[in-house]
């Protein structure tokens, strides 16, 4: 018997790359991983040829235009990936019966909140991405209401450019550095939400649940924190100076208060989450010694 397909898109991407990570552990499905090349999700009139002539069983977007400070003045473009072709391939897949996951953000939501934003908490975008990605999430639940969507935030990995590894690289080259204290989050590291959702695709079909979920790792901090965090694991003596939001300015607006709660896919899913230290210590270490 033919093994399920599962398809992935960014495949070059933080969230694509620990995917393939996993790969030898999960051998009964075969796995098709797909680059900007193959699928451009710029191009949503693509989408269901490509996806019809590889009849996946499971479809999994980790694409998506990720540019939140320029997202605000290339809009169409963010647009185009981040809502127009969610949508597409969502309804492609319900088409064909295959399972849809695709990733969303924290971004969502206007990060005024003062506890954990659950799945239901209205959302409101607090920038263009975040209403990009919002607008993708909309169509893909009208489109196909079996869609699984996770939002998440903070993502770093030991791949691509992330917070973490821009961190270490400032920290080898400065004696001291600048990092905003006053917008709490929790960090998502890239091979924990891989894994989570491999379990999620190995319930299905059985388990029925989909729509929204939310997951990070566990806990809730400034960024100033996180990098003071990643100043001890990788032992630089860099002094970490803590800011205001207003003395770093960007063009996008970020979020004061951006901790989800996560357990409803802890719960629907049986999934563990890892403290956000202990993920960060072990990302440090490969970093550290590679
Ligand atoms: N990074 C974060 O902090 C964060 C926070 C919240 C939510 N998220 C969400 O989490 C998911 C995974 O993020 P990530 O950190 O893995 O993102 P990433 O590292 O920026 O990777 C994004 C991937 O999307 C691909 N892509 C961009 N435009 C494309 C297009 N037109 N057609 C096809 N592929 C395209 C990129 O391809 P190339 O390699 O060719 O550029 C790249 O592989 C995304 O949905 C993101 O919105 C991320």
């Amino acid at each position: 018997m033919n093994k399920p397909l599962i398809i992935v898109t960014g495949t070059n991407g933080q969230l694509g790359w620990s995917l393939q990570k996993l790969l030898a552990a999960y051998n009964q499905y075969n796995f098709l991983f797909v680059t900007r090349e193959q699928l451009d999700l710029s191009k949503p009139e693509t989408i269901a040829a490509f996806i019809q002539q590889h009849q996946p069983k499971y479809f999994i977007n980790c694409a998506a235009y990720t540019a939140v400070d320029k997202a605000e003045t290339e809009q169409e473009l963010a647009l185009q990936i981040n809502a127009t072709s969610v949508g597409e391939m969502a309804k492609v897949c319900a088409a064909i019966g295959a399972f849809f996951i695709t990733i969303s953000t924290d971004y969502v939501f206007d990060g005024n909140g003062t506890s954990p934003y659950k799945t239901n908490h209205p959302t409101n975008p607090i920038n263009y991405y975040g209403y990009s990605k919002w607008l993708g999430e909309k169509l893909a639940l009208e489109n196909n209401p079996e869609t699984i969507i996770i939002r998440t935030s903070w993502v770093y990995s030991e791949h691509g450019n992330n917070f973490v590894k821009t961190m270490l690289r400032l920290m080898k080259e400065r004696t001291a550095i600048n990092v905003v204290s006053d917008q709490i989050g929790c960090p998502t590291y890239a091979p924990d939400l891989a894994k989570a959702i491999m379990q999620i695709v190995e319930q299905l079909p059985d388990n029925k649940h989909s729509g929204i979920y939310h997951f990070s790792n566990t806990g809730n901090i400034s960024w100033h924190t996180f990098a003071a965090t990643i100043k001890e694991f990788a032992e630089f003596s860099c002094t970490v100076n803590a800011i205001p939001t207003s003395a770093f300015p960007t063009p996008a607006k970020r979020p004061v208060y951006s901790v989800m709660d996560t357990t409803a896919i802890a719960k629907d899913f049986s999934i563990t989450i890892t403290d956000w230290k202990e993920s960060l210590k072990i990302c440090i270490d490969n970093l550290m010694h590679v």
